[in-house]
C-alpha cells in the first residue's frame, strides 16, 4: 500500500520570474486555486494519507498558507459566508495530512528526498514534482495500480518530441508489458539528442523505493553540479531492480516555465 507523497517544492523558480521573486511558484493561481492544491487533490484521491513538503526558508509562505486557518476562522465567526467556509474546512484538510521538512540549499532534486528520509515508512512511496499537472486523469491513481499488479518501481512517462529531448529524463525500453506499461532498463537525466534512447521521457510522478535512500547518500552531483533522483535510479535499475515506465492518459501541463504557466492557466479555464 503506497500511503506517503513526498513534494520538492524547495526550487527556486527562476523560469518563472519575476512572478517568483516574492512569491513561492506553487502558490500561483490556476483559474482561482494555486497549483500546488490540484497536486494535493491527486494525492486524496489516490488514497494517500500523509504528504511530506520539502520547503526552504524562503517558501516559508507556503507553509503559512496551509496554517491560517485562524484567518478564516475570524472572518467566518464575524459573518456567514458558505464560500469562506467551504475554502476554511478544505485548508483544515489539507493541513492535517501535511508534514514540513526542509532543504535550505538547492542542490537538486535527490538531496531533496533524501531530507524525507526519517519520515517515510513503508517500503514505498510515491513523489510528486509541482512543476507537473496532470489533469482529466489521476495518474497517481494508476501508477499505485501499476505498483500493486507488478510489485515495482514506476514512473510517469510521456513520448515527447526529439526537438525537447535534453529538457527530460529519458528511458531506455526493455520490453513492452502492455499498451501503457515498459520495463526500463536505463533512464538518463537530460541526455543530448544524439545520446538519448528513446523520445519516451519521465514526468514528475515516480513510486520509489525506500532503499533509494541508501544509493542517495552516496550520490555524487550529476548534470549542472547537481544530486539528481534521475541518477540514482539509474544505479538502482543497474543492480536489476524492475522500474516500469508507465505511459499516463491524463492532460499534461507543464507549469513550470512562464509559457507553459501561461497555456496551463488557459487550458485548467476550458476544462
Ligand atoms: C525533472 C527531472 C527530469 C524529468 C522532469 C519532468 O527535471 O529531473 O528527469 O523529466 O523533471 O518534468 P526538471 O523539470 O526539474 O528540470
Amino acid at each position: 500500500m503506497i500511503k506517503q507523497a513526498i513534494i520538492p517544492l524547495a526550487g527556486l523558480g527562476t523560469r518563472l520570474l519575476p512572478l517568483t521573486s516574492v512569491f513561492a511558484k506553487e502558490l500561483l493561481p490556476m483559474n482561482g486555486r494555486p497549483g500546488i492544491e490540484y497536486i494535493l487533490d491527486e494525492c486524496i484521491d489516490a488514497g494517500i494519507k500523509e504528504v511530506i513538503f520539502i520547503i526552504s526558508k524562503k517558501k516559508i509562505m507556503i507553509k503559512n498558507y496551509f496554517y491560517n486557518d485562524n484567518f478564516y476562522k475570524k472572518i467566518i465567526s464575524k459573518k456567514k459566508d458558505l464560500r469562506i467556509s467551504n475554502e476554511y474546512k478544505k485548508i483544515l484538510k489539507y493541513k492535517k495530512m501535511i508534514k514540513f521538512v526542509y532543504q535550505n540549499k538547492p542542490l537538486g532534486t535527490g538531496d531533496a528526498v533524501l531530507k524525507t528520509k526519517k519520515y517515510i515508512k513503508d517500503k514505498y512511496f510515491l513523489m510528486l514534482l509541482p512543476d507537473d499537472l496532470i489533469l482529466k486523469e489521476n495518474c497517481s491513481k494508476s501508477m499505485i495500480k501499476v505498483h500493486n499488479k507488478f510489485k515495482s518501481s514506476v514512473m510517469a512517462s510521456m513520448n515527447v518530441e526529439r526537438k525537447t529531448i535534453s529538457r527530460w529524463g529519458i528511458f531506455k525500453i526493455d520490453k513492452k508489458i502492455d499498451n501503457k506499461n515498459y520495463l526500463i532498463n536505463d533512464v538518463i537525466e537530460k541526455p543530448s539528442i544524439k545520446n538519448a534512447p528513446s523520445n519516451k521521457a519521465v514526468i514528475g510522478r515516480y513510486i520509489l523505493p525506500k532503499k533509494i535512500f541508501s544509493k542517495l547518500l552516496k550520490q555524487k552531483p550529476g548534470r549542472g553540479g547537481e544530486i539528481h533522483i534521475t541518477d540514482a535510479i539509474q544505479s538502482l535499475i543497474k543492480e536489476n531492480n524492475k522500474f516500469i515506465a508507465h505511459n499516463f492518459s491524463g492532460k499534461y501541463l507543464d507549469c513550470g516555465s512562464m509559457k507553459g504557466y501561461i497555456k496551463s492557466s488557459e487550458e485548467i479555464a476550458k476544462l
